[in-house]
C-alpha cells in the first residue's frame, strides 16, 4: 500500500466532487503566471494601459500571496480541528434561547408536578414546579416569584396536580420518515439502498418523508426526539440523523434536524472548531448477507476493506498535517489536502467523532464487530438488537475505547435465528454487567408511541426502576450524543416533556401533554382518571431464578411445564375468581375486606372456590399441596389468535414452518390435493412445543387458534390447540380440530379487492362439490364460521352486503367474522346489526398500509378507543395478534385495553376479549364452563404488571401444572 506519501493513492469511484476540489486549487496555481506575462507585453504600449496593468501585476501578486496564505492557514486550521471532539461548545449552557425556539411560543409554568428529572442515575424525583421559555427549561422545582413576575400575563400556567412528569421520550432506533407509514410505493423503502453493501455516503436524511402518519402517533405516545437511521440491509448503511418529532413551521426535513453535523450543508468541513456529533449505522449477521447473498465472511471483509480504505485516507491527512503544522509547505509540493467525498464519514469514524450504531445479533456477530473496532481503533456507541449480547457481556466490555450500549426490545424475539435467543431478562443482565440499557423501537418493526411500553417491560422482568425509565430518555440522549440538551428534566435542557396520567412505568401510562421545544403538542387531549394505584411504582415478580436460567442454558431455558399433578391443590389467599358465563366472563368471587380466599382444584378442576372455612377440610382431606397466591386471581385461560402461533418456530425460517398453503387465485391447485377447492386444514399442520406457544402458556394463554398460514386470498380452516401440550396425541392437545374457515380480502397488488370479493362470492353461492365436506356450503347454511381477514372499512361494508346477499339466497344466518378490522370502529353500528363480530388485530391499531389508514387512534387522541366503541354499540369483540412472539403479551394488551378505556370496558369485559370472544367469533364451541382451563396468578390478577402466573388448571388435561 502506498502510504506517507502526503498524496492519497488514487482510490476507484472517487466521486467527480472530490476530483474537482483538487483540480480547482491547480487552476487557481496557473492563474496566478499569465497576467505576469501578459502584463510585460503590455507595458510597452502607452501609459494608461501602463497602469492599468500595474495594477493587474499587483493584483495578481496580491491574490498569488494572499491564498496562498489563507489556503496554508486553513489547511492548519483544519490539521489542529482533526483533534477536536465532538459535543457543544463550551459556552452551550450559557444559552438563553434554543436554536429551536419558535417565535411565539408562550412561556409556560407547569405546577405541582412530579418530576422524574434523569439526574443522580434516574433516582431523582423532584416535586414542584417546571418553567419553559425560550424554548428551554429555565426553571425546576421552585420557581421564585420574583422570575415569574417578569413574564405577566403571558405566562401560562397549568396545574397538572401531582402529575409524574418526565423528559420527552429519546428513540434511539427509529425509521420513522425513511421507512414512511403508510406504506406507499412512493414513499418507504427509503431506507436500505440496494447498491452494495457498504455506503458510508448515505444519509438517512435525504430521504426524510415529512408525511409520515407516525409523528402524530408517536409524539402522542411521548416521543420527541428520535434518531433516524439508514436500514440494515447494508453492512455500512449510511449516516443516521437527529429528529424532533414536531411540526416546524418551515415544515422541511431540515429544519426537523436536532444539532445535526454540519457536514449537511458542505462537502469537507473545512471549519475549524469544535465539530457535532455525527451518527453511522451499521449492520452485520443475516439482513446484509440476505440482500447482497453474502456470507458473514464476505460481511467482515468488506468492512475491513471499507476501513481500510477510511484508515489510507486518515493516514494520508495525518502525514499531510503533520508536514503542514511543521511548516515543510515545499515537502507538501502543492498538493491537495487528501480527502474523499465517499469515506470520510468513516475517517470521522477513525477519529472517534461519529456515534456508531450497529444492528448486531448474535454472539458470532458481536464478535466480529469488536475484533473489526481493535483492527481499526475505533469506538461504536450501542449495538442494536443484539439478542444475545447479554451472554457474553465480556465481549462487549472488549470492544475499542468503550463497552457500547446495547438498544434492545423487550419481548420480541425469535423471529430469526439470530434473535431465537433473545431473552426478557436482557436488559436487567446487561444493566447488572454496568452496560448501559436502552429500549428502542426500530419503528416502524415496533410502533414508537409505544416505546415506553418496552421500557415498562424491561422494568417488569427485572430492570431497576432509574434505569428503566432512563433507557428510553437519558440512556439514548447520552448514546446519540444529546445529553447535553434532551434525555433530563434539568435547567438550561430543551424543553421537552411529557406529563403522564400515571406512574410512567405503570400499565398503559398516556401521555396528557406533551411538550417539544417548549410547544404543547396534543391540542385536546383525552385522558381517563386513573386509580392511585397507577400513581405509584409497580410492584413487581421476582424473576430471578428466570433470569439465571436465562444465562445458564444459553438462551433455551426448559419452558416446558415439569411440575404437573393430578392431585389436590388448594390456593390460598385469592383476591378474586373470573369466570365463563353464559354472556361472557363475570367475576365470581371477590374477597370481602381483608379476607382473602381459597380455592381447590382436584383433576384438574376446581371443586370449591370461597372462604377457608367452606374449602379448608376437603382440601385436608384430599391432602392438597398448597399454593400461597398472595393476593393473586384465578381468570379463564386466555385464547391467541392471528399469528401462526403453532404453525412455526422460526417466522423467518422455512425449515422451521408449516409453510404456506397454494391460492387458487393465483396458481392452479394440484388435482393430488384436491384441485382449486381444496380447503386445507391447519390441524394437519401443527407443531407443538415452540418456544413462543411455551412462552404464551405460562404466560396464561392456553389455547390458540390458528388458520393455515397463506400469502393473498385463500387460507382454509383454523384449529385450537392447548399450547402447553407437547405433542399432537397428548389429552387435551387438540382443543377442537376444525373451528372455522379463513379467507383474505385486502390488498395485495393483484389480484384485485374486487376479484377477491368475486371469488368470495362465487365460493359462498355456487359452493358446489368438493372432495371432503362442502366447507362454503356449511358457510351459506350457518353451520360454520367464515372468517375474513380485512382491514379497509371499504371492503368490510362490502362483505356486509355479501353476508346479506348469501343469507337471502340460504334462508340462514351467516356467521361471519372480520379479523384485523381495525377501521371496523367506521362500521360499528352496521356490524352490529349484521350481526358480524370482530377481532381487532392488533390491539393497539398503527396505519401500517393504506387500508389501515382510518384507525381510531385512542387516548389521548381520540375520546375512545375503537375496542371500546364497538363494544358500546354491542359489537362482539376479541384481539388478536399479528405475531407469534406477542402471544404472550396478550394479558397486558388486554390489560392496557381496559385501562385506556376507563369505566367502559370492565376487568371482566377484557379478559372476554382475549378468551371467550376470540374462541366464539372464530367457530369455537363455546365450552361448559367447567371444561375452560383456569390460570392462577400471585401478587395481582392476570392483567396487571405486578401478577406472575403460576399454575393452569386444566381440565381439559385433567391436570394442574404448577409453573
Ligand atoms: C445506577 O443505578 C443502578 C441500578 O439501580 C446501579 O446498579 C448502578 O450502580 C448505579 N450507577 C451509579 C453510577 O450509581
Ligand atoms: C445549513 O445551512 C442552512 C441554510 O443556510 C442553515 O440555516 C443551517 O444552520 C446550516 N446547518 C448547519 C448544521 O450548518
Ligand atoms: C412443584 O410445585 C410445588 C408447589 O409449588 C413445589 O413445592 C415443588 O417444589 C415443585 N416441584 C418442582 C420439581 O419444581
Ligand atoms: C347494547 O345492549 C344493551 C343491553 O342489551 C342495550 O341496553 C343497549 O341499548 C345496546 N346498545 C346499542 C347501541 O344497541
Amino acid at each position: 500500500m502506498e502510504k506517507a506519501t502526503g498524496l492519497p493513492a488514487p482510490v476507484a469511484g472517487q466521486p467527480q466532487s472530490a476530483r474537482k476540489s483538487t483540480s480547482r486549487a491547480r487552476w487557481e496555481h496557473r492563474r496566478v503566471y499569465r497576467p505576469q506575462l501578459l502584463s510585460v507585453i503590455l507595458l510597452t504600449f502607452g501609459v494608461l494601459t501602463y497602469f492599468t496593468t500595474f495594477r493587474h501585476i499587483y493584483d495578481a501578486y496580491y491574490v498569488e500571496k494572499h491564498s496562498r496564505h489563507t489556503i496554508q492557514a486553513a489547511t492548519l486550521a483544519r490539521c489542529r480541528s482533526l483533534h477536536e471532539t465532538p459535543g457543544p461548545p463550551p459556552d452551550f449552557h450559557k444559552r438563553k434561547q434554543s436554536d429551536r425556539f419558535v417565535p411565539g411560543t408562550k412561556p409556560v409554568l407547569l405546577k405541582n408536578a412530579k418530576i422524574w428529572t434523569g439526574v443522580n442515575n434516574g433516582t431523582e424525583v423532584v416535586h414542584g414546579d417546571i418553567l419553559l421559555e425560550k424554548g428551554l427549561i429555565k426553571g425546576v422545582g421552585h420557581v421564585s416569584r420574583s422570575i415569574l413576575a417578569e413574564y405577566k400575563d403571558d405566562l401560562v400556567t397549568v396545574d397538572v396536580k401531582n402529575a409524574w412528569v418526565t423528559p420527552g421520550i429519546v428513540d434511539l432506533h427509529s425509521h420513522l420518515g425513511d421507512a414512511s407509514s403508510p406504506e406507499l410505493d412512493g414513499a418507504s423503502g427509503d431506507d436500505n439502498s440496494l447498491r452494495g453493501p457498504i455506503q458510508p455516503w448515505l444519509r438517512s436524511l435525504d430521504g426524510l418523508n415529512t408525511h409520515d402518519a407516525s409523528y402524530a402517533l408517536s409524539i402522542a405516545g411521548g416521543v420527541t426526539t428520535a434518531l433516524v437511521l439508514p436500514g440494515s440491509a447494508n453492512a455500512i448503511g449510511g449516516q443516521g440523523f437527529t429528529i424532533k418529532l414536531r411540526k416546524t413551521p418551515e415544515r422541511s426535513p431540515s429544519s426537523m434536524l436536532l444539532e445535526p453535523p454540519f457536514q449537511i450543508n458542505t462537502s469537507f468541513l473545512e471549519t475549524s472548531g469544535r465539530p457535532r456529533w455525527r451518527q453511522m449505522k451499521h449492520a452485520c449477521g443475516e439482513n446484509p448477507s440476505r440482500v447482497y447473498g453474502y456470507t458473514r465472511m464476505d460481511t467482515i471483509w468488506a468492512f475491513r476493506e471499507a476501513y481500510d480504505k477510511a484508515r489510507q485516507t486518515k493516514e494520508a491527512q495525518d502525514d499531510y498535517c503533520a508536514k503542514a503544522l511543521d511548516g515543510k509547505w515545499h515537502a507538501l509540493k502543492d498538493a491537495p489536502y487528501p480527502e474523499d467525498l465517499q469515506w470520510e464519514s468513516l475517517v470521522d469514524v477513525l477519529r472517534g467523532r461519529v456515534k456508531v450504531q450497529v444492528h448486531c445479533y448474535e454472539t458470532v456477530d458481536l464478535d466480529d464487530i469488536v475484533r473489526l473496532t481493535n483492527e481499526f481503533q475505533f469506538p461504536i456507541a450501542a449495538f442494536h438488537h443484539a439478542h444475545e449480547a447479554y451472554l457474553v457481556p465480556e465481549v462487549l466490555k472488549r470492544a475499542y475505547g468503550h463497552p457500547p450500549a446495547v438498544a434492545m426490545f423487550a419481548t420480541n424475539a425469535r423471529y430469526k435465528r439470530e434473535s431465537y435467543r433473545g431473552s426478557e431478562f436482557a436488559p436487567r443482565i446487561l444493566a447488572q454487567h454496568g452496560l448501559p440499557v436502552v429500549m428502542k423501537s426500530d419503528h416502524p418493526v415496533l410502533d414508537s408511541r409505544y416505546l415506553l411500553y418496552e421500557a415498562q417491560q424491561a422494568y417488569v422482568y427485572g430492570l431497576p426502576e432509574n434505569l428503566a425509565i432512563a433507557a428510553v430518555t437519558s440512556t439514548p440522549a447520552a448514546i446519540m450524543g444529546m445529553d447535553h440538551r434532551v434525555g433530563y428534566v434539568k435547567e438550561g435542557w430543551d424543553a421537552d416533556l411529557v406529563v403522564w396520567d400515571s406512574h410512567p412505568l405503570a400499565l398503559g401510562a398516556t401521555p396528557k401533554q406533551v411538550f417539544i421545544d417548549g410547544i404543547p403538542q396534543l391540542e385536546t387531549p383525552h385522558n381517563v382518571r386513573k386509580p392511585s394505584s397507577f400513581q405509584v411504582t409497580p410492584r413487581v415478580p421476582n424473576f430471578d431464578k428466570e433470569a439465571a436460567d436465562a444465562v445458564k442454558y444459553e438462551g433455551l431455558p426448559p419452558l416446558e411445564p415439569r411440575n404437573s399433578t393430578r392431585g389436590a391443590v388448594l390456593f390460598t389467599n385469592v383476591k378474586n375468581v373470573f369466570k365463563q358465563t353464559v354472556s361472557g366472563v363475570e367475576e365470581v368471587y371477590a374477597a370481602q375486606d381483608n379476607e382473602l380466599g381459597v380455592a381447590l382444584a382436584v383433576d384438574g378442576s376446581l371443586r370449591c372456590i370461597g372462604t377457608h372455612g367452606s374449602c379448608v377440610p376437603s382440601a385436608v382431606a384430599e391432602g392438597a399441596e398448597v399454593v400461597d397466591t398472595r393476593g393473586g386471581s384465578i381468570a379463564p385461560g386466555l385464547v391467541t389468535f392471528g399469528s401462526q402461533l403453532g404453525l412455526e418456530e422460526i417466522s423467518s425460517e422455512a425449515s422451521t414452518r408449516d409453510g404456506y398453503v397454494y391460492d387458487p387465485l393465483l396458481q392452479s391447485v394440484p388435482s393430488i390435493v384436491g384441485g382449486d377447492k381444496a380447503v386445507i386444514h391447519a390441524s394437519d399442520g401443527l407443531q407443538y412445543g415452540t418456544r413462543d406457544a411455551l412462552l404464551a402458556y405460562r404466560a396464561g394463554v392456553t389455547t390458540a387458534i390458528t388458520a393455515p398460514s397463506h400469502r393473498r386470498f385463500y387460507s382454509g380452516l383454523s384449529t385450537s390447540f392447548s399450547t402447553g401440550a407437547l405433542h399432537k396425541l397428548a389429552e387435551g392437545a387438540v382443543v377442537q380440530d376444525i373451528n372455522a374457515l379463513h379467507v383474505s380480502v385486502r390488498h395485495f397488488g393483484a389480484p384485485s379487492i374486487s376479484t377477491q370479493i368475486a371469488a368470495l362470492r362465487h365460493l359462498l353461492l355456487e359452493p358446489g362439490e368438493n372432495a371432503e365436506g362442502n366447507w362454503f356450503k356449511d358457510v351459506g347454511e350457518g353451520k360454520l364460521t367464515l372468517v375474513v381477514d380485512a382491514d379497509s372499512a371499504d371492503v368490510i361494508a362490502t362483505l356486509i352486503l355479501l353476508k346479506k346477499e348469501v343469507e337471502e339466497q340460504f334462508g340462514s344466518n351467516v356467521k361471519m367474522t372480520i379479523a384485523g378490522a381495525v377501521e371496523a370502529h367506521i362500521l360499528a353500528k352496521e356490524l352490529a346489526e349484521a350481526d358480524i363480530g370482530v377481532i381487532q388485530v392488533p390491539s393497539r391499531p398503527f396505519p401500517t398500509t393504506w387500508e389501515r389508514l382510518r384507525i381510531m387512534p385512542g387516548r389521548p387522541l381520540s375520546e375512545q378507543s375503537s375496542l371500546a366503541l364497538l363494544l358500546a354499540h354491542n359489537v362482539t369483540v376479541g384481539i388478536g395478534i399479528e405475531e407469534a412472539w406477542s402471544a404472550r403479551n396478550t394479558r397486558f394488551d388486554i390489560g392496557w385495553a381496559a385501562i385506556d378505556a376507563g369505566e367502559d370496558i370492565s376487568r371482566a369485559q377484557a379478559i372476554a376479549m382475549g378468551s371467550t370472544n376470540v374462541e366464539k367469533l372464530l367457530g369455537g364451541r363455546v365450552e361448559a364452563e367447567d371444561l375452560r382451563d383456569m390460570v392462577v396468578t400471585s401478587g395481582g390478577d392476570i392483567l396487571d404488571f405486578e401478577s406472575k402466573v403460576v399454575a393452569v388448571v386444566s381440565s381439559r388435561r385433567k391436570i394442574v401444572d404448577l409453573l
